[in-house]
């Protein structure tokens, strides 16, 4: 069928096969564009693995270090006459390309927070791998089940305290409003953390010990935000921030149980994901922070930041570097103060009539459309595309 973009909101309801490889391969370019990874990690297991920071998470160890993977997601298949998810077809891709080179990847298509999943996986090393070095926790979920009670939490995206009133954009129709939230309850904010903060990644870790396949010196990351004072209240003094915090705590558990230099938090950069595009007010941060880093020369994605990642921290052969609390920073261009200043100011003056002035938000809808595969070069989007992909490791 002729796959075309259904965009409801914030979300993509189509994403096409083809674009989505292309975006896989434009990502395994760049890995394989810089130097190979000094001390790689050898077998990796990523939870989230199929779209965003997870699914460069496990692009950058194995095609930058000849990694196996395995990756763990939640994801649609596609059948004939409908498509599929993006991260069905992103690990399509991947596990095609990791074929090619001879790199062991399996997948696992189901809920993460289960404890079936859990056993799979455990099943999957034991008989493929024997023992992993590194496990990336990159989950984004509004609900979880929880395994030990069978009761739903769903995450909520709000200020805790007060209200919040802030800039906001319609990423429909480009015009920029103000937005007011109501702050969380406290089951909110509880249910919050449940869902977002650390104690799925800690079962996982400790599932995965107990099972006896974690190397020696394995190393484990989760990934975290921060961001500037426009959105402190919404994000890092919000609900998802309390999430944030219980995983710092998670990894502060981890490391007294494992070791020290076992457990980090890396905080991230803001950038278009299926995650990120559905929290208030980020997306009109991201279109003017887009436009700020790429003039400065400093715009990263989710490929180069987890490239960084690896390559100055988490296959350096040293010790990750980390800020006094412990986390590894690659949020740090993001938040250098010419960067920072000159977003402030735009966000200032920002309105619906100079918004493509100010704004990289021409960029922004850019990159929304490649997460589901729209939009990439050399792809013939008039060409009638088969919508059914096998998984290769799941048929
Ligand atoms: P994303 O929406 O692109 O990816 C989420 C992943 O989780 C996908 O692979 C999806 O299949 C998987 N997933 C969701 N629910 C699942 C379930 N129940 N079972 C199995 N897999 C499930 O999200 P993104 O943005 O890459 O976020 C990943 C992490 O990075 C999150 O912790 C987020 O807070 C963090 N982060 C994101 C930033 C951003 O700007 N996008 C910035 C800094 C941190």
């Amino acid at each position: 069928m002729i796959v075309t973009p259904k965009i409801r909101g914030f979300i993509c309801t189509t994403a096409h096969p083809e674009g989505c490889a292309a975006n896989v391969q434009s990502q395994i370019d760049y890995v394989k564009s810089k130097p190979a990874l000094s001390a790689p990690p050898k077998k990796v297991l990523v939870i989230g693995a199929s779209t965003g920071y997870g699914l460069a998470s496990r692009i950058v160890p194995a095609f930058g270090g000849g990694a196996a993977t395995i990756g763990v997601f939640f994801e649609k298949p596609g059948v004939e006459n409908k498509t599929g998810s993006a991260g069905w077809y992103n690990s399509v891709a991947f596990e095609e390309s990791a074929a090619k080179e001879g790199l062991y990847a399996k997948s696992f298509n189901g809920d993460a927070f289960s404890g079936e999943i859990k056993d799979e996986v455990i099943a999957a090393i034991k008989a493929d791998l024997g023992q992993i070095d590194c496990i990336v926790y990159s989950l984004a979920s509004p609900r979880r089940t929880d395994p030990t009670d069978g009761e739903t939490y769903k995450s909520v995206l709000k200020p805790i305290g007060a209200p919040y009133t802030q800039k906001n954009i319609n990423t429909d129709t480009g015009e920029v409003n103000c937005i007011s939230i109501e702050p969380a309850s406290d089951d909110e904010i509880a249910h919050t953390v449940k869902v977002m903060g650390g104690e799925d990644w800690e079962l996982w870790i400790k599932a995965l010990a107990d099972a006896g396949v974690l190397a020696d010196n394995f190393k484990t990351v989760a990934y975290s935000y921060i961001g500037p004072d426009l959105t402190y209240q919404i994000y890092t003094n919000g609900t998802i921030g309390r999430a944030k915090e219980h995983l710092e705590e998670s990894a502060a558990r981890m490391n007294t149980q494992f070791g020290d230099a076992t457990a980090y938090v890396s905080v991230n950069k803001a950038l278009v994901t299926q995650a990120s595009s559905a929290i208030p007010v980020v997306p009109l941060y991201i279109s003017l922070l887009y436009k700020v880093m790429k003039e400065q020369d400093l715009h990263e994605g989710t490929i180069e930041q987890i490239e960084r990642l690896f390559t100055d921290h988490l296959a350096s052969g040293g010790t990750p570097t980390v800020d006094e609390r412990g986390r590894i920073r690659i949020d740090d261009w993001e938040m250098s103060e010419p960067v920072q200043k000159a977003v402030a100011e735009a966000w200032e003056k920002v309105t619906t009539e100079n918004l493509s002035d100010l704004s990289d938000f021409s960029g922004y809808k850019k990159e929304f459309l490649r997460l589901f595969g729209f939009g990439l070069e050399g792809v013939d989007y008039e060409k009638d595309t088969k919508t059914e992909k096998p998984l290769p490791s799941l048929s």
